[in-house]
C-alpha cells in the first residue's frame, strides 16, 4: 500500500527514518495534515483519523474509500484515452481536463476525484499547487505512459481507509477526541528557512509564524492529555527554539520540489517528539 497521490512534502523518501521514531505502541492514529498520507499508510493503524484543509484532496480519500469501483472505471477510461494520443494531443487533453477540474465545483464528486488523480499523474513533477483563486495550475508533465489507474493499490488503500475517519477542516478540531495513548503525527506546512526558500502555500490558506505557535500550544495540550505526539518541520532556529522542551531529531531529506534542479540537494528537517 502506498499513497495514491504524490504530494508536496510527501514523506515516502524519509519513511524509514520516521518509522524509527514512532512510539512502540499506540491506540488510535491521527494525522491532521495528511497530504499524500505516506506516514498514515505506513502505520497500518487499525483505527485512524485523517484530515486536510484541501477539500478536493479529502474528497478523493472519501471516494477511494466509498466509491472505489466507479473511480477505477473512470480512471481506466481516462488512461485508455490518454495512451492512444501522441504528445501534442496528450498536452491538449491535459489542459482540457485541468479546465474541467477547475470548473467542477462539487469537491466530493467521483468525477472531480478522478480528474484530480489524472492530473496528479500527468502534471509536471506530480505535485499539487493552486493559484490565488484556488485553481489547480501545475503545467503539463510530458509523461508518455504514466500509471493513471493503479487498481491493485487503489483497492488496498480503499480497504485501509474503511477503518478511518476522514475530515476536511481545522487541524485543531481533528484531534479533539484524541485520548491518552493515541499517536498523533503532525506534518504542517514548514516554517520557511529564509523568506524565499520555502513553499508553504499548498492551498489558499497560508501557515504563518502565529500558526506555528498555535500548533505548539495544541501539542502542549495533547502532551498534558497523555497523547504521543510527533511533528516534522524545517530545521530552523525558530522551530528549534519553539520546541526546546521536546526531544529533537535531525534528519536529512532529498528534496525534489525545487524547480531549480541544482538546488535539489539534501536538506535538514527536524522531527520533534514528546516521548
Ligand atoms: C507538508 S504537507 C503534508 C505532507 C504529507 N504528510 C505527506 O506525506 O504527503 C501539509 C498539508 O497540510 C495541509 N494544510 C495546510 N494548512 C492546513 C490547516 N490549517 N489545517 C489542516 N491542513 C492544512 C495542506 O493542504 C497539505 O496537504
Amino acid at each position: 500500500m502506498k499513497p495514491f497521490l504524490k504530494w508536496v512534502g510527501g514523506k515516502a523518501r524519509v519513511i524509514a527514518q520516521l518509522e524509527q521514531l514512532f512510539p512502540e505502541s499506540f491506540n488510535n492514529y491521527f494525522e491532521p495534515f495528511v497530504g499524500g498520507g505516506a506516514v498514515y499508510f505506513d502505520t497500518n493503524a487499525k483505527t485512524a483519523t485523517i484530515n486536510d484543509i484541501n477539500k478536493s484532496l479529502i474528497g478523493s480519500y472519501i471516494n477511494v474509500r466509498d466509491n472505489v469501483d466507479l473511480l477505477i472505471n473512470k480512471l481506466n477510461s481516462l488512461q485508455k484515452q490518454y495512451y492512444k494520443l501522441d504528445e501534442d494531443q496528450q498536452k491538449e487533453m491535459f489542459y482540457r481536463i485541468r479546465n474541467e477540474y477547475n470548473n467542477a465545483k462539487n469537491y466530493s464528486s467521483v468525477k472531480k476525484s478522478s480528474l484530480l488523480i489524472f492530473l496528479n499523474k500527468t502534471c509536471f513533477n506530480g505535485m499539487y499547487r493552486e493559484n490565488k483563486s484556488g485553481g489547480f495550475n501545475v503545467p503539463f508533465g510530458k509523461h508518455r505512459k504514466p500509471t493513471i489507474c493503479d487498481e491493485t493499490n487503489l483497492r488496498a488503500v480503499s480497504e485501509q481507509l474503511k477503518n478511518t475517519i476522514i475530515l476536511s477542516g481545522s487541524y485543531k478540531k481533528a484531534v479533539e477526541n484524541a485520548k491518552a495513548g493515541d499517536f498523533i503525527y503532525f506534518d504542517p506546512p514548514y516554517h520557511p528557512l529564509n523568506s524565499t526558500s520555502s513553499f508553504t502555500s499548498y492551498s489558499q490558506d497560508d501557515f504563518i509564524e502565529k500558526d506555528q505557535v498555535e500548533l505548539k500550544e495544541l501539542i502542549d495540550d495533547l502532551t498534558a492529555r497523555g497523547c504521543k505526539v510527533m511533528m516534522s518541520n524545517s530545521y530552523s532556529k525558530f522551530i528549534i527554539n519553539l520546541y526546546k522542551d521536546y526531544k529533537q531529531y535531525k534528519i536529512a531529506v532529498g528534496r525534489s520540489i525545487n524547480s531549480n534542479g541544482a538546488k535539489r540537494g539534501k536538506i535538514a528537517e527536524i522531527v520533534v517528539t514528546n516521548y
